[in-house]
């Protein structure tokens, strides 16, 4: 019995100890209320099968505190709480921010009728939200639901999401994007959808009073955002969504117009796959450079050496909870830049070795101190930085060849002229000596 026991407790820690995401599997969940917990049982339960370790939490509790003596408490945070206007001290805009900064991903709701602190963060990610209470309204397909339930159908080409996941039930704000290149737009808005004062049925003249209003111009089509991922610099993840019902059972279960099952459950289960960094996370585990021929790396290299760079690069894989080589990316370069890239050449996958990605080039013909850079970003995936500085030398001064084909005129100009030399000498002291002979056999024969 005891060991049984001992058994089965061994196995539930190992089973825990099997973290799900690249970052981490603590996750705090901010609900309006802890009751509304049950509302997306689906969907917690599902990060629970994963092996997260989920904490609830309401806005105003004081505890647990996301960040505390300056160390990020979760891994990641889950806003849920579209209805609250009043947060506790932990929670406000700059310290969402600084939660990002610390690597911690963020999942959040916007709020549909209101203006929180949440709408005030979202401007910080470059999203621009409609006036409050202007919700997203649909008249197709025709279905039995409210206009502003709307089923939108997910793309099929992004790498975040399942290819062919069947349209989600959405109900929420739509956004716009700003310019900002760290956004990752996930889910627009249908192309006969506009965003509308109210729920309704108004016609065109609530979209162009909106449209008024708001000073932003039309408020509708498919280039509103609907769902959003933003990844910072540092490489944490924050996901925007326009409603929180995305993730509820209720629209899990609901049926589509067509009478199937939507794809909420399988949408929601990805988009909360790629905030928590379990997908498309990439990492460098190392680079190196040699002079071809050779294994070690130089200190410094000699113009136009030669060189082979290697980086190796991983992709994680949750499903197995470890990085493993990865071979798949064949748009990747690499730099050699002092001050501008002096040569920019693609940095191609290495046959038979996986996670190797390797270039040998010829460095230019110029010294000074010189990078190797890799600077990858590919919407969704992480972005890959690295810099390697090495310095570029001329020469040494026994390095250069003894004799040069080119400089045959100068050595044949230098042997002819040495031989002149010797030749006029040689004729000119033969000569004067002569005439010293001669002069001296005048002067005898005078005397
Ligand atoms: C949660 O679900 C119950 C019953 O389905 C519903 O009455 C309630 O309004 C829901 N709460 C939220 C916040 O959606
Ligand atoms: C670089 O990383 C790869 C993959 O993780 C590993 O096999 C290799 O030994 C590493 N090389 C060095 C020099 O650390």
């Amino acid at each position: 019995m005891f060991s049984r026991w001992t058994l089965v407790t061994l196995l539930g820690l190992a089973l825990s100890g099997a973290a799900k995401s690249s970052t981490g599997d603590s996750v705090l969940v901010v609900l309006d209320s802890i009751s509304d917990k049950d509302n997306f049982s689906q969907f917690f339960n599902g990060l629970t099968d994963k092996g997260y370790d989920l904490t609830f939490r309401s806005p105003k509790d004081a505890k647990p505190t996301i960040i505390e003596d300056d160390v990020a408490q979760f891994s990641h945070v889950v806003l849920f709480s579209p209805d609250s206007k009043n947060y506790a001290q932990d929670i406000t805009p700059q310290s969402l921010v600084t939660l990002l900064e610390k690597g911690s991903n963020l999942l959040v709701a916007l709020p549909s009728k209101k203006q929180t602190i949440i709408t005030s963060l979202a401007p910080e990610f470059s999203l621009i939200l409609p006036p409050p209470g202007t919700p997203l309204v649909s008249h197709f397909p025709e279905r039995d639901t409210p206009v502003t339930v709307v089923p939108v159908t997910p793309p099929s080409s992004n790498p975040i999401l399942t290819p062919n996941t069947p349209p989600v039930w959405f109900s929420g704000v739509p956004f716009a994007y700003g310019n900002n290149p760290l956004l990752v737009p996930i889910l627009n808005a249908p192309a006969e959808s506009f965003a509308a004062d109210s729920g309704s049925d108004s016609g065109a003249d609530a979209v162009v009073e909106a449209a008024d209003k708001g000073g932003e111009g039309l408020w509708a089509g498919s280039q509103m955002g609907l769902v959003a991922g933003f990844q910072a610099l540092g490489g944490a993840r924050a996901t925007w969504v326009g409603g929180v019902e995305l993730f509820s059972d209720e629209y899990a279960q609901k049926e589509l117009p067509q009478g199937v099952k939507p794809g909420n459950t399988q949408f929601t289960s990805d988009v909360a796959a790629w905030t928590f960094q379990e997908s498309l996370a990439l990492r460098i585990d190392n680079v190196t450079h040699h002079l071809v021929g050779e294994t070690g790396p130089r200190e410094t290299y000699t113009i136009n050496d030669n060189v082979v760079f290697t980086a190796h690069i991983s992709k994680y894989n949750s499903g197995k909870s470890a990085w493993e080589p990865y071979s798949g990316i064949t748009d990747m370069q690499l730099e050699f830049t002092m001050l501008d890239p002096h040569i920019r050449t693609s940095l191609p996958p290495a046959t038979g070795n996986p996670g190797e990605y390797s270039v040998t080039f010829r460095v230019p013909d110029r010294h000074g101190v010189f990078k190797f850079i890799i600077d990858y970003k590919r919407k969704g995936w992480t972005h890959l930085q690295s810099s390697t500085v090495v310095p570029v030398v001329p020469p040494r001064h026994d390095g250069y060849p003894r004799f040069l084909s080119a400089a045959w005129p100068y050595y044949i100009g230098a042997i002819s002229t040495s031989i002149g030399f010797v030749l006029f000498s040689t004729l000119w002291l033969a000569g004067d000596d002569r005439e010293a002979n001669k002069k001296f056999a005048k002067t005898t024969k005078t005397e």
